[in-house]
């Protein structure tokens, strides 16, 4: 029988934390089979719960420092008493990380967890610097590799691997490597039995000899692992994983859950955006509590051309929201009158719209509960201890109005938000809306705000986002919008020379917004929409196309 390996004592320092407040973790509660990955800092890890997420099968992301023997404690529906929420747990992950086993300060697993794990017997797959670990524990010697090897690899199989991540691979498949260090494994008595092996390494993936324990140097993750799906899913099947996390799961346990936490007679009142996310939670809560939840959809002046009419039509004709739309555009105007500088323009906005919110949500009787669209990235990012970005416009409120809050899609990345928008019948209009900042054109117009500029920049996004769709380009694009820029430039109309404004037209393409790349259009189109916004829009006589990407640029040019 191979030992369980020891945590080396200088693991037990002080970089690892043994109490944290989990607050935010706890809340995390779900009596579901679930994978835990604890991630120790890489670029990849919201990945790999994705992916095991589109496996059907649901899973948590823990910081290696926020994550202790308290953290999946889950409490049972009221009754206080604490059940253990390690008996959901089918598997764990060791992600990867920019650090080497050899450095003094590298990261590790709580030393009770580990001690959990193993007692447990729960499967465990490490993923490069998570592979070295476990090969380190186990007392086999990772080296500085004098090649770093970073990109596509090819990986063949060394034994047979019926019963392993490796089951029904190809002899030969390409993966993606990215690390310094490798690993070797002692021809004899080692507990490890190699199991893939690369053109540069001698260890592309190993196992525990007896235990579901795996490692793999590479990223099974990343998309150009072409095998990486098969390898996840097979790590999930040898967990006993039953892979039955899909959205209508996801809905009926939501809506169970959000009847228990909110009672039979509490209110919630809830801001809606016009966005994916917003419109998604209330449709939850709606379904759950029905008209006791009460929805503001505020007009603050700076949203697209119709968008405050249109949007309202949606969420009362197609959702069957209780929604009140608020039209406040003076008030904005008024308040930001004269301002050119962004962060200010940003404070003043979501200050206005706090007044406005709490004016109207005091006007509710027997609210007990604010509804939240917060997703799984900014809880995963608030755990990390990572500052929120500060674009979460309404960061404050909870707190400031005394009540507790309710985020129904907490545990969803974007693109499972979308699915479960789907599954809930939410119209494309709104699930495939591109996104769009709280503080909307009012970052887009650089300089003062004047309602004369916010209807010119309308009448120009406008033509801009049409054109898009009419090309059939919206869809493939992550975000676009138009930029008013505060200069002017000389032109010729007619038989006159002009003196007028200029407009950036922005469209980058990415997955969760943090990088963008730009949108590769036809010339073609460029020309046309150029043509079009200076012959229609009045003050406008010239059109330039943004060519950064982010970063080091952002996305908003505010
Ligand atoms: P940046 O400009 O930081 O934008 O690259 C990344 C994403 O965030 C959106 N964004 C905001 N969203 N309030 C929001 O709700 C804001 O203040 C804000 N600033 C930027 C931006 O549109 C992009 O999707």
């Amino acid at each position: 029988m191979s030992q369980q390996p020891q945590l080396p004592s200088s693991y037990e320092d002080n970089n690892i934390a043994t109490s944290t407040s989990n607050d935010k973790v706890t809340n995390l509660e779900l009596t579901h089979e679930k994978i835990i990955i604890i991630d120790f800092g890489s670029q990849y890890t919201q990945l790999i719960g994705r992916k095991v997420r589109e496996l059907n099968v649901y899973c948590e992301i823990y910081p290696y420092d926020k994550f202790n023997e308290n953290t999946l404690k889950v409490s049972s529906g009221g009754e206080n008493a604490e059940q253990d929420g390690w008996s959901f747990v089918r598997g764990v992950i060791l992600s990867g990380s920019h650090h080497s086993v050899h450095d003094e300060h590298s990261p590790r697993v709580n030393e009770q967890v580990w001690n959990e794990i193993h007692k447990r017997q729960i499967p465990i797959l490490g993923i490069c610097f998570g592979a070295q670990m476990l090969a380190h524990l186990y007392g086999e010697q990772v080296v500085s590799s004098v090649i770093r090897e970073y990109g596509r690899a090819h990986i063949q199989l060394t034994s047979n691997n019926e019963d392993t991540i490796l089951s029904q691979l190809s002899g030969d498949s390409q993966v993606w490597m990215s690390h310094g260090d490798s690993i070797l494994i002692k021809e004899e008595g080692s507990q490890l039995e190699i199991i893939a092996k690369s053109d540069s390494i001698p260890v592309a993936a190993f196992k525990v000899k007896g235990k579901k324990i795996f490692g793999v140097q590479f990223h099974p993750e990343v998309h150009h692992s072409h095998c990486g799906k098969l390898i996840l899913s097979n790590f999930l099947k040898l967990a006993g994983c039953s892979c039955t996390w899909t959205p209508s799961h996801f809905i009926d346990e939501t809506v169970k859950n959000l009847k228990q936490t909110i009672g039979e007679s509490d209110h919630v009142v809830m801001a809606l955006s016009g966005g994916v996310d917003s419109s998604v939670a209330a449709v939850l809560l709606q379904k759950a509590i029905g008209d006791r939840l009460h929805c503001i959809f505020v007009d603050n002046g700076l949203l697209r051309l119709n968008e405050f009419e249109q949007v309202l039509e949606t969420y009362r004709d197609s959702l069957h929201l209780n929604v009140k739309g608020v039209e406040v555009s003076t008030l904005f105007y008024d308040a930001l009158k004269g301002e050119s500088d962004p962060e200010k323009k940003r404070k003043i906005i979501g200050a206005k719209f706090i007044e406005v919110f709490e004016k109207e949500a005091q006007q509710i009787s027997n609210v007990k509960h604010l509804g939240q669209g917060t997703i799984y990235p900014d809880v995963v990012e608030s755990i990390g201890g990572a500052t929120i970005k500060s674009h979460h416009n309404v960061g404050g409120l909870p707190e400031k109005m005394h009540m507790k809050v309710v985020e129904p899609l907490r545990l969803l990345f974007k693109d499972e938000v979308r699915r479960v928008g789907k599954e809930l019948g939410i119209p494309d209009n709104i699930l495939l809306r591109h996104p769009f900042p709280g503080p909307g054109l009012g970052i887009r117009i650089l300089g003062d705000i004047t309602a004369e500029k916010v209807e010119l920049l309308q009448k120009v996004d406008a033509i801009y986002v049409n054109s898009l769709k009419e090309e059939g380009l919206y869809n493939q694009i992550w975000q676009a919008g138009a930029i008013l820029l505060p200069i002017h430039s000389v032109g010729v109309q007619g038989d006159g020379r002009t003196y007028e404004k200029v407009v950036a037209l922005r469209a980058v393409t990415s997955v969760d917004g943090m990088t963008a790349d730009i949108f590769h259009f036809p010339w073609e189109f460029l020309g046309k929409v150029s043509n079009k916004i200076i012959n229609q829009v009045k003050g406008v006589n010239r059109v330039v196309y943004d060519i950064s990407t982010k970063p080091p640029s952002t996305i908003e040019w505010e």
